[in-house]
């Protein structure tokens, strides 16, 4: 009964998208566990170039089902346009009825919050995620099972949409959203969804229990874990290993591999602490080289070296035992790379993550400078065209992080990837 997770290992945007889609075609099963239509996979294959927010990596592969798990918040609207644009029926689709709606309201207070904290600010996608989140907790969310039951879901708006008006008017002075309107959108989505939703507990545990493969789709990254990311400066859900059991409804014992996605170097959106950014000309370099432009918002991601570690302790928090390496390629031809192996902090040197953000945004970090390479990695498939400094630099992340490599992608296309060890196996 084999899971296998797919999980960011860094702040998200690693490329797992096309990992997952790389993967999947020996899978029968690709299920998301948390987050929402923050997250952006891109996959790129011969069927064309797949931006997705919201529907599974697996939708090239016609004979997987793509899952989405009760941990993840739904926007319709998104889904309901992804379905189209990708020709999905529910044979390839599913999404759980306990998965959380994401409202025009949490939208709204999405970006007011935002503009409240204003200095402060998260840097949020502003896609309502953090609000759906929150109104998860509180126990007044809806649930995408309740499109189906509309007088009742009616009700619960007339009362949920009044005391949201109040916030969003009286404590920020916005538009007040409109309860018909909204009660309109949800026997909308009811009609167009329905035949989707369903308790995707099953789906999931027949395939394990049939001894079929399950991956595990990660969406944003550790660091950006609620509670073993840079908090504040983190989004609303789980994405650590612990997200996946509690977002799908399954065992620890399903797993036959967990995987951390790391990017060659690092990238960042939005704020919060990040010791190794590379600030001016070399990390606007990398940016336009390598297009590290946000799938979601647009947003230029902040660039840093790798960060060891962080890396470590990603690993420790999730329990890695394979490291999957992306962009690689974007380090050809540079003369000197650097990867941090240790922080100083407040004159000490430590080789421990501060998860608390103002301790973090202190450190230094120290680097470990190693030759680069002129060699191209760009679109290689096999080990013995893997030059010797790339080589050593994947060796010594190995080292640093403390877990094996078992694939490399050397292009954003399926088929440029280099298979080291079966993940699957
Ligand atoms: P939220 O998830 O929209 O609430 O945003 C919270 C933080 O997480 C912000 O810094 C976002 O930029 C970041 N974030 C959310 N989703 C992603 C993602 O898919 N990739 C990278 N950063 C993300």
């Amino acid at each position: 009964m084999p899971a296998y997770a797919v999980i960011g290992a860094q702040w998200g945007d690693e490329g797992k998208g096309k990992i997952i889609d790389f993967l999947a075609e020996n899978a029968a099963v690709i299920a998301r566990y948390s987050g929402g239509n923050n997250a952006g996979h891109t996959v790129i294959n011969d069927a064309g170039t797949f931006k997705l927010h919201l529907v599974p990596s697996g939708i090239c592969w016609p004979h997987a089902m793509n899952v989405i798990g009760n941990g993840v918040v739904v926007d319709p609207e998104v889904l309901l346009k992804e379905i189209g644009e990708n020709n999905l029926d529910p044979t390839r689709l599913a999404v759980s009825d306990r998965a959380h709606l994401i409202m025009p309201y949490h939208v709204v207070l999405d970006n007011l919050e935002e503009a409240r904290r204003g200095n402060a600010a998260i840097g949020t996608t502003g896609r309502g995620v953090g609000p759906a989140y929150v109104d998860k907790v509180a126990r007044e969310g809806l649930r995408v099972g309740e499109l189906l039951n509309p007088e009742a879901l009616a009700s619960r708006l007339t009362e949920i949409v009044s005391f949201k008006n109040e916030i969003i008017t009286k404590i920020y002075g916005g538009d007040p959203v409109d309860l018909n309107d909204v009660i309109a959108l949800t026997n909308k989505w009811a009609t167009e969804l329905s035949e989707y939703i369903r308790p995707v507990e099953n789906l999931v545990g027949d395939a394990l229990d049939n001894d079929e493969k399950v991956i595990v789709e990660g969406a944003q990254g550790a660091l950006l874990d609620m509670d073993h990311g840079t908090y504040p400066f983190v989004t609303s859900s789980n994405p650590t290993v612990g997200g996946t059991l509690t977002g799908l409804g399954m065992g620890p014992r399903s797993y036959g591999g967990v995987a951390g996605v790391f990017k060659a170097y690092c990238t960042r959106v939005g704020a919060g602490p990040f010791p190794t950014e590379i600030h001016g000309e070399q990390g606007d370099k990398i940016r336009e080289q390598a297009g590290e432009f946000g799938t979601t918002t647009g947003r230029a991601r902040r660039i840093g070296w790798f960060d060891g570690v962080a890396g470590r302790y990603s690993a420790r928090v999730n329990g890695f035992d394979a490291m999957i390496i992306t962009k690689l390629d974007i380090l050809d031809g540079w003369d000197e790379i650097k990867i941090c192996v240790a922080y100083e902090i407040d004159g000490e040197r430590t080789d421990q993550f501060p998860v608390d953000a103002a301790k973090l945004a202190r450190v230094k970090p120290i680097y470990e400078t190693i030759p680069g390479w002129t060699e191209s990695t760009r679109a290689i498939t096999e080990p013995e065209q893997l030059n010797d400094g790339a080589r050593a630099y994947i060796k010594r992340l190995e080292e640093v992080v403390g877990v094996p490599t078992k694939i490399l992608s050397t292009g954003p296309r399926r088929e440029e990837t280099l298979v080291l060890e079966d993940f699957l196996a």
